[in-house]
Parts: structure tokens; sequence; C-alpha cells
């Protein structure tokens, strides 16, 4: 059965870690759910890791709700949230209604995530009001990299680090189910998670958050960024270069394919019919 909201917040109220990735498609979507992922996040790094964008703040609805769809036919029980793109939510509060609906109609999700604190929380309001639970995302919001001046640990001054809780806090009052704490100092992300009542997910955030969460393609090795939080579990591009390397010399080669991986059910004696239908070769 599909987990809802109410259970992230029992796993913090039980101090019970929470492990979430994000994925792009079916497949992936099905392992992460499969191992035991509680919460499964449709990002917006899609720009970067799958569509070969450089910046997130190219993707489009259209191109985040095609991708949601398949990410929520994987999972029986994960939560699927839908990370809202630049301009899906910026632009007015009926707009933003808008498109995060489209999420929950046409995509299917359960959730949608979007960046910002203090600015976004009217907006987050809007759509707790009308039944969309909200995950929050503060600390370095990548959709704002052109404005934060590149991406940098955020939170590190006072003033900076006091702001950062005061996001958090209203984002809580606005009604999230957790917040994403992006590339923030540890001992703040600490303060912060004893402060909310809800979840804190960390990225780049440290030990003490409820929570952790990787872009997959990053922790699996599957891509050429290399972000220092983003510890390596495998190194997926490896091997899948090393098989098609395999691949290409056999096809070159006539090793591949082998009698074991061809077709021999002819009926008998269609082969000796056919030829002498057809006649000689040419
Ligand atoms: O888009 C994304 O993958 C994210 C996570 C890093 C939280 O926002």
């Amino acid at each position: 059965m599909r987990l809802r909201i109410d259970h992230f917040q029992k796993m913090k109220t039980a101090r019970e870690p929470i492990p979430c990735l994000t994925a792009y498609d079916y497949p992936t979507a099905r392992i992460a759910d499969e191992v035991g992922i509680p919460l499964i996040l449709v990002g917006d790094s899609l720009a970067n890791v799958v569509l070969g964008y450089d910046s997130t703040v190219l993707v489009t609805m259209e191109e985040m709700l095609h991708h949601v769809k398949p990410v929520v036919r994987g999972p029986e029980r994960a939560l699927v949230v839908a990370d809202m793109p630049f301009m899906s939510y910026q632009v007015s509060e009926d707009d933003a209604l808008r498109n995060a609906g489209r999420f929950l109609q046409e995509g299917d999700a359960q959730a949608v995530k979007l960046e910002g604190g203090h600015r976004s929380a009217p907006t987050v309001q809007r759509m707790t009001d009308a039944g969309i639970p909200v995950m929050g995302h503060i600390g370095l919001t990548p959709q704002s990299v052109n404005q934060l001046g590149g991406y940098k640990v955020q939170g590190s001054g006072l003033a900076a680090a006091r702001d950062l809780l005061q996001d958090a806090l209203e984002l809580e009052q606005a009604g999230v189910f957790a917040v994403v704490l992006e590339t923030v100092p540890a001992p703040l992300a600490k303060v912060i998670t004893d402060r909310l009542r809800v979840p804190t997910i960390g990225v780049g955030a440290g030990p003490h958050c409820d929570g952790q969460i990787l872009v997959v393609h990053d922790m699996l090795g599957f891509g050429a960024f290399r972000p220092r939080h983003a510890k390596r579990y495998a190194e997926v591009g490896e091997v899948m270069g090393n098989a098609m390397r395999s691949y290409v010399q056999e096809v070159q080669s006539h090793a591949f394919p082998d009698g074991k991986h061809s077709h021999q059910d002819l009926d008998e004696g269609v082969l000796e019919a056919l030829l002498a239908e057809i006649g000689p070769d040419r």
C-alpha cells in the first residue's frame, strides 16, 4: 500500500532515518521501492542528469510530467513527489496551484516540492489549503543559482542562518510535510531539525537531518558530476562503458550473436523447400 505523508511524521517521532532518492523512470523507481526507499522525488535535476541541460532552470512542466508518470507506475509503497520546475509556481499563486494540481491529476504524484522559504510560504499555504501535500526546499535552491551567485554553502553567517531557520519555520506554518535542506552547514541543519516538528531531508546538510536524499545518478556513479556530498555507492557508468565496449568488440569479431543467442527453430524441411523454391545464390 502507498505510504502517506503522515508516515514521515511518524518516522521523525520514532527517530527512524528517512532514506530518500530521486528517480526519473519506471525501472529505477521500482528498484528504489523494492529496496525500501519510502520517498521518491522526481527532481528537476532531471534537467542535468537525464536531459543534458546545464541548469534546472531549463526544464519545463511538460518534461517533468513526462517523467513523473512512469515513476509513479513503478512503486507499490513509496510516496512519489513531483518537483515543481522554474516558473511553474513563481508567476502567481493561481498558476502555482494549477500546476501542482496537474502533477496530482495528470501525473498521479502524491505530493509536490517547491523551492524557497519566506517568499514561497503563501504559495505553499494555498496548495496545502487545497489538499495538496507539499515538501519545502531551502538552503541552496538551484533554480535561484543566478541570484545566489553559484552553488555555494548557504546559511554560514549569522543573518543568513537566522533567515534559513525562519524560512523553515514559515514553511512548517504553511503546512509542508517535510523540508529539504540543501548544502547547509551540518550544525545549522541540526538546529533547524531540532526546531521543526516536520522532518528535514538533507542533501549536503550533514548527518543530523531526519532523512537524506541523493540524486540517484550521483550515488550510482552514472554521470560526470561529482558533488562533494554525493557518496558514490557504485560505478554504474563504468559498468555500462565496459559492457558496451565488449559488445562492440564481439559484433566486430563476429563473436556475437553466437548459437546461444540465435533462434534456430525453423520447422523441419522448411529450409530445403525454401531453397528449392528460390534457387541458387546470386
Ligand atoms: O531536483 C532534485 O533532485 C532535488 C534534490 C537534490 C533534493 O531537488
